[in-house]
């Protein structure tokens, strides 16, 4: 089973620690005051008139929110702040919110299945096209994100300086790279960017010249997958829509996630922690000398894992006191390991020595899925 959104966020919330929470009490307040005057540029809507402003507005997002819930305090303000700005945009882009927690609009919220709040969602095309919203929570980067939604779902690449400017090191980029702009492999491809826009950044070229990475010599149609991570550059020449998706989702996950302070793993954690296949999670103190050698053999096991239906993780114990909360885990155990299998059945290792973490995955993997020696041959070949 995956683990509650509600624990997601608060896994991921409790490992950056932006203000004390005295401080973080007083910031809300003053917000409070301050959103409550003056007109609202964010559309407030209900259950009577959701399905009429969806109709009217080809693009809107909606924030699904409760009044208790402390992250919608904090948003509110930059959500206002970002819905003026984006109110002169052209198209225009609206923003509207929907108190979830009221009775009269719980219905809406089951339709679109919020389980936490705020819940962010994109409603394109009169509400044919739903999204989640999953940028960023201040203004200047709802505006951002924002605006890149309502421009095409995939931007032609020219020259070396418009794949600078596109393409993030820090992020994932998926480039469609083609001898022609049409034709089936073009029409899926912009299809995949079309339905995925709000998960990651989409381009086309004719000239792999253009890009910043990898072969420049590529026998077109190709898709190339750029990641801050791994090996860096991915391609796979399968333009069938659903093998493209699968493509990007299997190549846009570390083989190993890191759980950290640093917000650009939340992504890929968020993907981790959603994910009901079997988790190895191991936990430890980044700042100890035996780091190193515990990095390098646990990428080894992920490697030697890889196609088993197994994610693996690497937490610092300074990041992931929620998580050590959730799983009921206590801080003299580290270094430890932790399987959750898909089952939400724990197994658990602690005190763990690097040299020790191979032979104790195969012994899991040997005990919880073996049921004769022929299903699990390759298992046996490393006892
Ligand atoms: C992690 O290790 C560092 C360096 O040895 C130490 O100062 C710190 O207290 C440790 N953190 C925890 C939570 O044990």
């Amino acid at each position: 089973m995956a683990i509650s959104k509600v624990w997601i966020s608060l896994l991921l919330a409790l490992a950056v620690v932006l203000s004390p929470p005295a401080a973080r009490a007083e910031e809300a307040a003053e917000e409070g005051i301050e959103t409550a005057s003056g007109a609202e540029a964010v559309l407030t809507l209900d259950a009577d008139s959701f399905d009429e402003a969806v109709a009217k507005h080809p693009f809107m997002v909606v924030e699904f929110y409760a009044p208790w819930c402390g992250h919608c305090k904090k948003i509110a303000p930059e959500y206002e702040k970002a819905a003026q700005e984006l109110s002169k945009h052209d198209p225009p882009i609206v923003l509207a919110k929907v108190d979830a927690n009221d009775d009269k609009n719980r219905p809406l919220a089951t339709k679109y299945e919020i389980q936490g709040f705020p819940t962010l969602k994109i409603f394109r095309n009169q509400g044919k096209n739903i999204q989640e919203y999953k940028g960023p929570r201040e203004a200047e980067g709802i505006i951002e994100y924002l605006k890149k939604q309502v421009g095409p779902a995939s931007k032609e690449i020219k020259s070396p300086e418009d794949a600078t400017s596109l393409i993030d090191d820090k992020k994932i980029y998926i480039v469609g790279i083609f001898t022609e702009l049409s034709g089936t492999e073009f029409t899926n491809f912009m299809e995949v960017a079309e339905k995925l826009r709000s998960d990651y950044d989409f381009g086309h070229t004719l000239d792999a010249n253009h890009l910043p990475r990898g072969d420049a010599v590529v026998k077109k149609p190709l898709v190339r997958l750029f990641k801050p991570f791994d090996e860096l550059v991915v391609d796979s020449k399968d333009f069938d829509v659903a093998a493209l998706e699968k493509f990007i989702d299997a190549s846009s996950t570390p083989k190993v996630v890191t759980f950290d302070k640093n917000p650009d793993n939340h992504p890929y954690l968020l993907k981790f922690f959603e994910s009901s296949a079997a988790k190895a999670m191991l936990f430890l103190n980044f700042s100890t000398g035996s780091f190193e050698s515990f990095k390098s053999v646990y990428y080894g096991a992920a490697e030697e894992f890889k196609d088993k239906e197994i994610k693996f993780l690497i937490g610092d114990i300074e990041a992931s006191q929620a998580a050590f909360q959730y799983f009921g885990l206590k801080e003299d155990q580290v270094p430890l390991i932790l399987i959750q299998d898909g089952n939400s059945k724990k197994f658990l290792k602690s005190q763990v020595e690097p040299d020790q973490i191979v032979s104790w995955l195969k012994e899991y993997f040997v005990s919880n899925f073996c049921t004769s020696k022929s299903n699990c041959d390759y298992l046996f070949l490393f006892i």
